[in-house]
């Protein structure tokens, strides 16, 4: 089969596509011939930056039809369709996943729906839900076209906000966000961000994080979830008593499966419903995995960027 790996750090021209034999799967994990993989900016940010041993194997998430069962894997049978958190070897056309990050993907989807559609909305929701939102709240999504953010503004609006803002890199994407729903959109250079909100949620961090804080109403909420690091001024929270929080999609799979698994059921009700929208910037065949993380380096995306065997 094959696979993408890289052997040293760098920008995307360091993945390479490789012949390799099949992962064989553990106790507890499923091998999935893969339909679809996810590719994620803190995953192009490994790949650059380090934080995987070489050689590096790209992971995320991933969906298609169960090829094997490991020893003493229960509740799924061989041809069942799924998708799943995937920790390495995702950019293949074999994967092994721990079953317990799997979950089945309804008829009448298919696989890209569903990497488009799982992982960024756990993240959306899960963040939302860490802000404690009270209905007629206000929120500020921040890198809202992203693969996470689209979501997140989307759900924001359904879950009773009262006006949903959509922070954004580029005044290109403002057309896209406001499709999804959202009221207003900042672009992050501008003057003012508008008037204050009562929950921020932010995918972006770094330098980001002082204006996102100062968009706060007193007693506002940001959830930080971005893999771009930053700091923040006590200062700033004690002035309108201020809260930051964070949230960590795996630290809730470990510990709330229950959670997960009403946030999974929901999503897809929401998607057959056609009140929510996965929606895919583009779809590359695997050799183009270089492809896809400069769509993502160049900020580019609006929704999810795809892989396909
Ligand atoms: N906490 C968790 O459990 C968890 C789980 C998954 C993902 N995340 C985080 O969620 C964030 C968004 O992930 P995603 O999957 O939605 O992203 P994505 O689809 O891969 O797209 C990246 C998005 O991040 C924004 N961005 C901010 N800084 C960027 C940079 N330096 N380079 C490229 N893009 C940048 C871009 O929008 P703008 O250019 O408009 O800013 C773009 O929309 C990431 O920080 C990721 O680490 C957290």
């Amino acid at each position: 089969m094959r696979r993408v790996r890289f052997h040293e750090y760098g920008g995307p021209e360091v993945l390479r596509v490789e012949e390799a034999a099949a992962p064989v799967p553990g106790p507890g994990e499923l091998l999935i011939r893969t339909e679809a993989m996810g590719v994620t900016l803190p995953m192009v940010r490994k790949v650059r930056d380090g934080g995987l041993p070489l050689p590096g194997s790209p992971g995320g998430e991933v969906a298609g039809r169960i090829a094997a069962l490991g020893p003493s894997v229960t509740g799924f049978a061989v041809g069942d369709r799924v998708t799943a958190l995937c920790f390495r070897d995702s950019y293949a056309e074999q994967a092994v996943v721990s079953a317990a990050m799997a979950s089945p993907v309804p008829d009448g989807a298919d696989a890209v729906d569903a990497v488009a559609l799982v992982r960024g909305g756990l993240v959306a929701l899960g963040a939302y839900t860490a802000a404690r939102p009270e209905p007629g709240e206000s929120v500020l999504v921040t890198g809202a076209a992203g693969g996470v953010g689209h979501l997140a503004v989307q759900l924001a609006r359904m879950h009773g906000a009262s006006r949903v803002v959509a922070a954004v890199s580029s005044p290109a994407k403002a057309g896209f966000v406001r499709a999804l729903g959202a009221d207003e959109v900042v672009v992050y250079d501008d003057a003012s961000w508008g008037d204050p909100v009562d929950v921020v949620l932010d995918a972006v961090g770094g330098e980001l994080l002082t204006p996102a804080v100062a968009a706060l109403a007193p007693g506002g909420r940001l959830v930080a979830y971005s893999s771009g690091g930053g700091t923040i001024a006590a200062y700033d929270l004690l002035v309108g008593g201020r809260t930051v929080t964070g949230f960590q999609m795996a630290r809730t799979a470990a510990t709330r499966p229950d959670l997960m698994e009403r946030w999974r059921r929901e999503l897809w009700e929401l998607r057959a419903a056609g009140r929510l929208r996965a929606a895919v910037h583009a779809v590359l065949p695997l050799a183009e995995a270089a492809a896809a993380h400069r769509i993502i380096e160049s900020r580019a995306n609006l929704g999810k960027v795809v892989l396909v065997p």
